[in-house]
């Protein structure tokens, strides 16, 4: 499938999905090389490119692995070097030995040589690389970032997801064309890895709903998964990102809503809001949007059936894909339309838009409460 992606520039949604990527690392890299008691007790830091290619473009854009070392650089750039003393390792492999060799050659040229941070190369199908390197992943020690740029859909499947899950500090990327499995799911090859029957996969929404499917299959296991979607002609794919710590989800979300600033979820208008990508109307103000009003309604079922605290309500949000810059913003508009009241936990109104939500706080600090009469 696609031969030609190494051996022409990188079209629109590859750029764009190469800068998810690169924004996420950039995030992930400064939360572990910096030390804090928080993260436990690391001793190595990985970073996985399962299939890596040769590290860029016929125009010189740099792909994956190259972006990864670039973001340690510019991680050592702006902290002195890198002040860690834990073992920092990337891990590169593709199945065609050409394209790692180029690769070899590409990133001994831009090594710094301090040796910090080192490369280690393989060439192997992903179900054989994969297999020999989950026992690094699954280490105790190690925190990891798993990325999986694969092309088609035979590799990544739901139970490589769930084993990655079962693994402590390890955040994934992966890329998944969502309207090709959607197009070929009852091909034999396809149906006996996915069962989609009864979904509802309709063409705008399709990633999210590979998302939701990839969700389901983890079944109980606290392990957050989130989309973005990428249209690209008539095809619509797009990058899944999982991990068990909410910190990793607010760092993934606020990345895409940079990106999308109407519903941190897409290139392209993905409900048919007719705002979208307007950057100045003459509604300002009163422009609403799908995703926005659903998890406005969503927030005051919550907060009606749970009474939740800020550390609740932090989890809700991000789950529901909304940042807590973004999430601020709705329930203070739902604080000021009366809908509902915060509490402090003596039962003293608390102060008016203050609402906690933040990865560092630890404490409950308030409650909050639907108001009577609010719909
Ligand atoms: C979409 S490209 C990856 C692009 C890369 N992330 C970049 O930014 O340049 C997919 C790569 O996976 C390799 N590949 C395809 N199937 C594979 C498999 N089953 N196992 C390992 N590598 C595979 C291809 O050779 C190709 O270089």
């Amino acid at each position: 499938m696609n031969k030609k992606f190494h051996t022409q520039e990188f079209d629109d949604g590859t750029a764009l999905k190469l800068d998810i990527f690169k924004n996420y690392i950039r995030e992930w890299i400064s939360v572990f090389l910096t030390d804090s008691p928080k993260l436990g007790h690391v001793t190595s830091v990985n970073i996985f490119d399962f299939f890596a290619g040769p590290g860029g473009d016929t125009a010189s854009n740099p792909g994956s692995p190259l972006i990864i070392q670039k973001e340690i650089k510019h991680y050592c750039d702006e902290h002195g070097s890198i002040k860690s003393n834990k073992p920092i390792t990337m891990y590169f492999n593709d199945k065609d030995a050409e394209k790692i060799e180029i690769l070899k050659s590409r990133i001994a040229s831009n090594q710094c040589g301090l040796g910090c941070c080192q490369p280690k190369f393989m060439s192997a199908l992903f179900a054989d690389a994969f297999e020999a390197l989950f026992p690094v992943i699954e280490q105790p020690g190690s925190a990891n970032l798993v990325i999986m740029d694969q092309f088609g859909i035979s590799d990544v499947t739901p139970e490589v997801v769930q084993r990655l899950a079962t693994c402590a500090r390890t955040d994934i990327l992966f890329f998944f064309p969502s309207s090709f499995l959607k197009r070929f799911q009852e091909h034999p090859s396809f149906a006996s890895k996915y069962d989609l029957r009864g979904k509802n996969l309709d063409y705008k929404t399709v990633h999210r709903a590979i998302c939701d499917y990839f969700r389901e299959k983890l079944g109980v296991r606290r392990y957050h998964l989130a989309p973005f979607s990428i249209q690209k002609n008539t095809s619509i794919h797009g990058v899944i990102f999982g991990s068990s710590n909410l910190l990793g989800l607010e760092k993934f979300l606020t990345v895409c809503w940079k990106l999308d600033p109407e519903t941190g979820e897409a290139n392209f208008n993905m409900e048919g809001d007719p705002f979208w990508g307007e950057k100045h109307t003459l509604f300002e103000g009163l422009e609403s949007f799908k995703k926005i009003d659903q998890f406005k309604a969503d927030l005051l079922q919550f907060i009606q059936d749970k009474k939740p605290d800020n550390l609740g309500m932090y989890a809700f949000c991000l789950e529901n894909g909304f940042p807590p810059s973004k999430a601020n913003q709705s329930l203070r508009e739902m604080l000021e339309s009366g809908q509902i009241a915060t509490v402090l936990p003596d039962g003293q109104k608390a102060r008016k838009g203050a609402f906690y939500l933040n990865h560092s706080e630890s404490m409950s600090k308030i409650r909050f409460h639907k108001c009577e009469g609010a719909s």
